[in-house]
């Protein structure tokens, strides 16, 4: 055992640290959802304005994700993620000090930036400082933490909603991100970044810092790697890269508008169109919803593997269709019995986006590009994930007042079986694949006759 322990302390303790960056993108995403009942009411917000207060965190987030490639390659991984923690610092306070909405929309868009770079530098840093064989379950560690981040921040809207305190909902992510930067100054930065700036020495010094053997073979890996590597962004239209592309694109837009963010932002909202009369009642169903999202997204990584992603997408598309026609016809039907079927119409629909959806977009982002292209390619998906995830926060409030909620969930449930048979159709299985295998997978399924 003793041969691993300083390889494991340090990737257990990166793992950490880092995923304070998942955990931020979750709790700086989900704290909107309790704090917009009390903002709506504070500055009098009309429907497209609440929309925007909602969303201004995800300009800041696709910002960051677009500008995050470039900046990891020219400041390394280790600064950029210091400096993710910093912005998520500023965020919190402006936000929590506003007078007004363009002081909080300016705090949620700085701390928005935190919250893209985060999610795609977090998950970069570890890639490549993980030893090979774990860098899948680390993919997924940091979808857990995104979701467990979700439902803190429930709790903590939970606990300051009776004294309408939505000034701490947004103060407390100072914390972890003090956390962040703080743990990340202490920790290495990645030997291959620095490696691709010819620090070699420095690379050396830090992998025998955190490696038990094979400290030379990774540099010499690293180095052919490197050789091979096209970073330009003309790349990505190459042909090879194409289909993945635009499998990894269309995923990115169906798992945002099929509309998980709707209620992973405005589930008190939702619940209190329901009918639950407090905001305090409507927080707790939505710590409920949280809790099931963590649950769920638990039983996927433990299947993922086993039973591939395919099945896992497909059950979780039919799951989410199905509960989203169900929601909108109890709207349309307004019962007595509405409040109840309207919460498990929910859990249903997050239990079935947990399964599958939502970890397995974010798997197949890291595993479906060639290596030559993965960062630029992936930074790519995540901005456009980020984009629709914008676009649909942004138009929710104003569809329900303009075509109303039936049609609303409706129009998700109609893009979910597009997904359905895009899924059906094109998504590769790459469960138990190398990326080698999964290139000549894609080309095989997708490429030139003469293949
Ligand atoms: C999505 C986020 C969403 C979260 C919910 C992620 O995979 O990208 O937009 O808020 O899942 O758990």
């Amino acid at each position: 055992m003793h041969r691993e322990s300083k390889e494991n302390k340090f990737i257990i303790i990166a793992t950490i640290i880092t995923a304070i960056g998942s955990f931020l993108f979750g709790y700086d995403t989900g704290v909107i959802s309790g704090a917009i009942l009390f903002i709506k009411v504070q500055f009098s917000l009309n429907a497209g304005q609440e929309g925007f207060v909602v969303s201004s965190v995800l300009i800041g987030a696709l910002i960051g994700a677009i500008t995050g490639g470039t900046l990891t390659d020219r400041l390394g991984r280790k600064k950029v993620i210091i400096y993710s923690g910093v912005l998520f610092i500023v965020g919190a306070i402006i936000a929590a000090l506003a007078v007004n909405i363009p002081m909080f929309v300016s705090g949620r868009i700085i701390a928005g930036l935190g919250v893209g770079t985060a999610s795609f530098a977090s998950p970069l840093y570890i890639a490549e400082v993980a030893p090979p064989k774990a860098r899948g379950k680390l993919v997924s560690v940091s979808q857990l933490l995104i979701t467990i981040g979700i439902v803190i921040a429930y709790l903590i809207d939970f606990a300051f909603a009776p004294s309408s305190n939505w000034r701490a909902m947004f103060a407390l992510a100072a914390i972890p991100g003090l956390a962040l930067a703080l743990g990340m100054y202490f920790m290495p930065e990645s030997p291959r970044w620095l490696v691709s700036k010819d620090k070699i020495n420095t690379a050396i010094s830090v992998l025998k810092e955190i490696r038990d053997s094979g400290v030379e073979n990774e540099i010499n890996g690293i180095e052919k790697e490197l050789s091979e590597e096209k970073k330009s962004w003309k790349e990505l239209f190459s042909p090879d890269v194409k289909i993945a592309l635009l499998i990894g694109t269309l995923l990115a837009i169906f798992q945002q508008v099929t509309g998980i963010n709707t209620v992973i932002y405005y589930a008190p909202t939702i619940l209190q169109l329901a009918g639950f009369s407090s905001a305090s009642v409507s927080i707790l169903g939505t710590v409920g919803i949280g809790i099931v999202n963590v649950v769920m997204t638990i039983i996927a990584l433990n299947l993922i593997d086993k039973t591939g992603r395919r099945p896992l997408l497909i059950i979780s598309i039919i799951g989410m269709v199905i509960t989203l026609f169900l929601l909108g016809y109890f709207f349309m039907v307004e019962s007595k019995s509405l409040t109840t079927v309207a919460l498990i119409s929910l859990i249903g629909y997050v239990a079935s986006f947990a399964i599958g959806l939502g970890p397995v977009f974010w798997l197949l982002t890291s595993e479906i590009f060639p290596l030559s292209v993965r960062g630029i390619a992936s930074s790519f998906v995540a901005f456009i994930n980020w984009t629709f995830n914008f676009i649909v926060a942004l138009t929710f409030p104003d569809l329900i007042v303009t075509i109303g909620k039936t049609y609303t969930f409706w129009v998700y449930g109609i893009v979910g079986i597009i997904a359905l048979l895009f899924i059906l159709r094109y998504v590769p299985e790459t469960r138990g694949l190398s990326l080698e295998q999964i290139q000549a997978l894609l080309s095989k399924k997708f490429g030139k006759k003469s293949n």
